[in-house]
């Protein structure tokens, strides 16, 4: 197991020396390393088992720190960076050379981000690197919104864990870059559509589930249970199933093992709660796990999109 702690001075001091350090976020925890050191980006991969053709995000503090990875900063690009950064946003730009190709898997572009964690932000401006970090969990698991999550899933591959709470957003970011002149968002995320189309009006929706590799980002099957997740009606799905458990939206009551989202029907607590939710239930002893897509509305798309793909066949 690793040591649990608030210590920024050891978290950039291992960081320096090439190793592993979990970093909170608001949205998910990630899995930190120099981006800039070829072999400690090589240490991410090998901790998660993940592909190496699925990029990594790099993590930095500010739009001008973000211009020293990139040889170009569109107009629209730059005016959601500066609506919403430092936040749950990460940005697709033409790479400079110092951003490695293992960091992009081979890709001209590197996603950018600028997390809203105040330890995350101090740890970022003591570092003379940006950090590359996906989710702290094993690939295609459940992400991790709590250190004790990484803990147990990764304890042994990381070398600390920074200590930042509860991840208040709970989703990952929301993905978008351009195509031909367009602002296309690529996965749907702790940012809204709406958020996005305030500032940039019409985009792209690129977000299609597929098996092929070579959509980044786009996997089918993720963030998955390794117990069966069912959608439907659940009132009919309890009457199919022996032994289930409910991830449960709104103030319905079960006589099953329950997880609350919220209560009070919230998207937003909904979102923070889900990775949780799933673990819940995950570890529990129920056999099967039911659940209902929530409104298709603001983050409630983000949700549905995780939920669809966490019940996807493997
Ligand atoms: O909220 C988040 O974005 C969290 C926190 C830790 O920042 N990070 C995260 O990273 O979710 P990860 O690696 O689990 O998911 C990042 C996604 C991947 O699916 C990857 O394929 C896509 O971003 N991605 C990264 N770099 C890319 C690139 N150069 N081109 C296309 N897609 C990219
Ligand atoms: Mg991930």
């Amino acid at each position: 197991m690793a040591t649990i702690g608030k210590d920024i001075l050891k978290a950039s001091q291992l960081l320096e020396q090439g190793k592993l350090v979990a970093i909170p976020t608001e949205t998910v925890y990630g899995l930190g390393a120099n981006a800039l050191d070829t072999t400690a980006v090589a240490g991410i991969f090998r901790a998660k088992n993940r592909p190496t053709f699925d990029p990594l995000i790099i993590h930095t503090y500010s739009i001008e720190k973000a211009r020293e990875y990139v040889t170009k900063f569109p107009p629209e690009l730059e005016k959601l960076a500066e609506a919403y950064w430092p936040g749950p946003l990460t940005i697709l730009l033409p790479k400079k050379n110092v951003v490695p190709d293992l960091v992009t898997s081979g890709s001209n572009n590197v996603a950018v981000r600028v997390p809203k964690h105040p330890l995350a932000l101090q740890l970022l401006k003591g570092l003379y690197f940006p950090l590359a970090a996906p989710s702290a969990n094993p690939f295609g698991y459940i992400s991790p919104t709590k250190p004790e999550h990484v803990n147990k899933q990764l304890g042994n591959e990381v070398d600390y864990i920074l200590d930042g709470g509860a991840c208040e957003v709970g989703i990952e970011s929301t993905i978008v870059g351009m195509e031909d002149g367009k602002v296309c968002i690529y996965r749907l995320g702790g940012l809204s559509i709406e958020q996005i189309e305030k500032i940039v009006g019409k985009v792209n929706l690129k977000i299609n589930s597929s098996g092929d590799p070579t959509a980044p980002g786009q996997l089918k099957s993720h963030y998955s249970p390794i117990k069966k997740l069912v959608i439907g009606n659940v009132d009919e799905l309890l009457k199919r199933y022996d032994n289930p458990g409910v991830l449960n939206f709104g103030d319905r009551n079960y006589d099953v093992y329950t997880y609350d989202l919220s209560r009070d029907a919230d998207l937003t607590e909904a979102a923070a709660n889900l990775f949780q939710g799933l673990r819940s239930l995950d570890e529990s002893n129920v056999e099967v796990i039911l659940t209902e897509l929530l409104p298709e509305i603001g983050l409630g798309i983000a949700i549905n999109d995780r939920l669809t793909r966490a019940a996807a066949e493997k």
